[in-house]
């Protein structure tokens, strides 16, 4: 196995644009999940691909080696986010390329890196004649989208999946470079739409303006009532009220893994920060957050324009903490919704997806040898860690089939997912091949 072979399949992986909220590309996600097929019957996986309508499929490859050893679930996630805004990227979005010691491309960190990496270890422990353990791939094409069927697939996969023993999702990043994490932790998330009308058509400002509503600004009332943006605090009544407080003892494990305000402001690129209560890092980690991602209305093109839009859209979501509900959540903002738009709008909000918030337990021999692994092959102890960022899959795989899960990666926090330059350190890539080796082996 050369790096150029590895490099081969990554550069052809990054090519398929499965950008799974663009139904325009669902053709794309096909190209993914036949691509992804051929490499595990390659190996020696039986396949099957589960499908639901019109739904991204899950791939679900089993290789048995011995009906005694022990199975090793692998996750990951083929789909990718949107290459949006493309004038932003100085490489092309979908062309894998190597510049300064790092991969660029959408997709090549959050997740087909890490499947390509997870690919390759196996492929090499088959053969080089290690492997002892059976694998049982479960690759998702709706992540990046909610996961909405996952709980189903997985339900139905239940006759290969309650024989794992251990699942491996490597779908998060390291601390710094050369320095691994493994996540204990991890938001949930409720996404809504939220489309307020005015009336049928758009109107002169100067004509209307006092005399109809404005849906921007009914909009921007709504979101201002939503978050204190000097706090940080949402607004919405009992919106807190399941939050589990954090005890002492994490308290102390998560001041292992601040980092100071420079550095975290040279990470995001930002000019400044905000922080919940004082708790500086951890505020995007041990509170739940409101932010919209997109509004749109009226007039943004060159120039001026005097208009009063006939309706405004924003996508808003929430992330979620443990012991917080996403249905009573999804309730909650209902109800908020109502009470605090005006009764002369038309409005319609819908809830797109909703996600568990994720914790679970490290006090487990596999957690144990997989950090004292990633130690020895990175040179640095292992940070416990939660993080702000949700993957569906956890907590249902958590839920469903009570095994232990090992959330852990090797992108750097640089690496830009969800942006434009995505990228995965072309060091960390091939030392975390040489880790899930080791781990996949033990
Ligand atoms: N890999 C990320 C989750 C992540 C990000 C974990 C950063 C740790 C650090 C995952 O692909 C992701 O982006 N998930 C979405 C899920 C959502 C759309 C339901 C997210 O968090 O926005
Ligand atoms: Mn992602």
């Amino acid at each position: 196995m050369t790096e150029s072979q590895i490099l081969n399949l990554f550069s052809d992986f990054v090519k398929i644009q499965s950008v799974s909220t663009d139904k325009n590309r669902f053709s794309e996600i096909e190209k993914a999940v036949s691509f992804l097929k051929n490499f595990l019957l390659s190996l020696g996986f039986s396949v099957k691909i589960l499908e639901k309508e019109k739904a991204p499929p899950l791939i679900l490859a089993t290789l048995i080696k011995d009906e005694k050893a022990k199975t090793i679930g692998i996750y990951g996630h083929y789909d990718v986010q949107p290459e949006d805004p493309v004038s932003e990227w100085e490489t092309a979005p979908f062309l894998l390329t190597e510049k300064e010691g790092k991969f660029f491309g959408r997709g090549v960190a959050d997740n087909k890196g890490h499947i390509v990496e997870n690919l390759f270890a196996i492929k090499s422990l088959i053969e080089e004649k290690k492997l002892k353990n059976n694998v049982v791939f479960i690759l998702e094409g709706e992540e990046e989208v909610g996961s909405v069927h996952f709980e189903d697939y997985v339900k139905e996969a239940k006759d290969v999946l309650s024989k794992v023993d251990v699942f491996y999702l490597t779908d998060t990043g390291m601390h710094q470079k050369n320095v691994p994490q493994i996540f204990y932790g991890l938001r949930g998330i409720i996404y809504f739409e939220l489309i307020v009308k005015i009336g049928k058509r758009d109107l002169h400002s100067g004509v209307y303006g006092n005399r109809v509503y404005n849906p921007i600004n009914v909009l921007a009332d709504l979101i201002a009532k939503i978050k204190d943006i000097k706090t940080g605090k949402i607004l919405i009544p009992k919106f807190y009220e399941k939050v589990r407080k954090i005890e002492k003892d994490e308290l102390l494990l998560l001041k292992k893994t601040l980092k100071s305000n420079e550095e975290e402001k040279k990470e995001a690129g930002v000019f400044g920060l905000t922080e919940i209560e004082g708790f500086s890092s951890l505020s995007s980690k041990i509170f739940p957050s409101f932010d919209c991602h997109g509004i749109i209305s009226g007039f943004i093109g060159e120039g001026q324009k005097t208009v009063i839009p006939k309706e405004a859209k924003v996508k808003f979501s929430f992330r979620l903490v443990e012991y917080q509900d996403s249905k009573e959540i999804e309730a909650q903002v209902f109800d908020f919704v109502k009470k605090n738009l005006p009764k002369e709008v038309k409005w319609d909000l819908k809830c797109l997806s909703k996600s568990a918030p994720f914790y679970t337990d490290v006090k487990n021999e596999w957690v144990k040898k997989t950090a004292s692994i990633l130690k020895d092959v990175f040179g640095n102890e292992v940070i416990l860690n939660r993080s702000g960022g949700s993957i569906p899959a956890a907590e249902i795989l958590q839920r469903l089939y009570k095994k232990p899960i090992i959330l852990t990666g090797f992108t750097l926090p640089d690496d830009n997912i969800h942006a434009p330059n995505e990228n995965f350190d072309s060091e960390m890539f091939f030392l975390g091949i040489k880790a899930l080796e080791r781990i996949y082996s033990f």
